[in-house]
């Protein structure tokens, strides 16, 4: 099937890292920028940049680098407005966009202000009407609340929902893992609607996390871990026991575990071309994405990193129809049931099921 047709259908992202997801040419840049400063020497990272295969170990090396570039106001502020408008121009509909809030003191940054810089890069998204829960004033100011008639131009353009999760790292401490669930708590009014626990999976260990997701959860934010992505199986039998509302890969499970979480009924984010690229899969004729498909387990087709992993969520769509042996009908299907297991309020969820009904009864899909 044509990649034109996978691009044209409405799709909803769940799991996407924003520092991942940045594009190549804009990571050129800001080396290049950062070469004339003297701050780096801009051919040694030219090539990092450009490597298409990557290891686990060398993905995170990449994610330092990719921060060194990334890491003040006004680029996060750059780079969240365009991640937003690149699934938006591939007609992601709802997205669900992590990143973990960073304190850089030699740049004067806060978690708090590098959130801030997150929602300015929201705000500043104008090709597309978006929708991230401003609040009254702040739709006013923006003008898309269409007091105004229309003159802004807002109601012709595609629409996009984008809600936030605030990843915890596991390189952090407990009471860094905690400032960041308090600060989701603080920007709830601005589409924060859960945690994520992620970053090297061969680093620290859960558990430092507990009593900063278990306070997130009391305070009724929802959860997301990243399990399975080496083969520690007490681990995974620990998080999946956590029953967090989604767990992302779920790649090294062993038969227990994997009975465990068929039992629990627990969403699946499967990001084929990510567990490909790490080697944590080695081949999409093994991918588990099979097995929980043909036994209705929930499951959402994600990039992870498709800035880092040169893919889209597009790209993901094609790659499940061919290797799977999908239809539009079944594939469109996939996209809608992703509403389901979104962290969205209510009333987004009703009106994206909506939509998809709509599109569905258009299509005759
Ligand atoms: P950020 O949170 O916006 O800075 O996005 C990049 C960060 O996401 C990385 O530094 C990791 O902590 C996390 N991340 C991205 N991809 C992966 C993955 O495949 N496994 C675990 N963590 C990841
Ligand atoms: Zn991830």
């Amino acid at each position: 099937m044509e990649m034109d047709y996978w691009v044209s259908i409405p799709k909803v992202e769940l799991h996407a890292h924003l520092n991942g997801s940045v594009r190549d040419s804009t990571l050129l840049e800001l080396a290049k920028e950062l070469g004339e400063k003297g701050i780096i020497l801009f051919s040694d990272v030219e090539h990092v940049i450009l490597k298409n295969d990557r290891s686990l170990t060398e993905v995170f090396k990449m994610f330092d680098l990719i921060h060194i570039l990334t890491t003040d106001h006004d680029t996060v502020t750059r780079i969240t407005k365009e991640v937003v408008e690149d699934f938006a121009s591939e007609n992601v509909v709802y997205l669900e966009l992590r990143t973990t809030p960073k304190r850089n003191d030699s740049r004067g940054m806060t978690k708090h202000s590098y959130m801030e810089a997150v929602v300015e890069g929201l705000r500043r998204v104008d090709a597309f009407n978006i929708d991230f829960a401003l609040t009254e004033t702040e739709l006013w100011k923006k003008g898309t609340s269409c007091q105004r008639n229309n003159e802004c131009g807002c109601l012709s353009k595609r629409k996009i929902y984008v809600r936030l999760l605030l990843s915890i790292d596991r390189r952090e401490t407990l009471e860094a893992a905690m400032e960041t669930v308090k600060l989701a708590l603080d920007m709830r009014n601005l589409g924060v609607v859960g945690i994520d626990l992620s970053g090297n999976p061969k680093v620290g260990e859960w558990t430092t996390f507990l009593p900063a997701l278990r306070f997130a959860r009391e305070q009724g934010l929802r959860v997301t871990l990243h399990c399975g992505e080496v083969p520690n199986q007490e681990e995974i039998h620990g998080m999946l026991d956590f029953l967090p509302e989604r767990i992302g890969h779920a790649c090294c499970l062993e038969e227990d575990a994997w009975r465990k979480l068929k039992t629990s009924k627990i969403p699946v984010e499967i990001c084929l071309t990510s567990n490909i690229r790490t080697n944590t899969i080695s081949s999409i004729a093994v991918h588990h994405f099979a097995d929980l498909y043909s036994t209705k387990h929930p499951l959402i087709l994600c990039t992870d990193d498709s800035g880092v992993f040169s893919t889209s969520l597009s790209k993901e769509y094609a790659i499940a129809a061919a290797a799977f042996g999908l239809g539009k009908k079944e594939m469109f299907q996939l996209a809608k049931n992703a509403v389901e297991y979104s962290f969205a309020e209510d009333k987004v969820v009703s009106e994206l099921k909506d939509f998809f009904d709509t599109v569905e009864a258009e299509f005759s899909l």
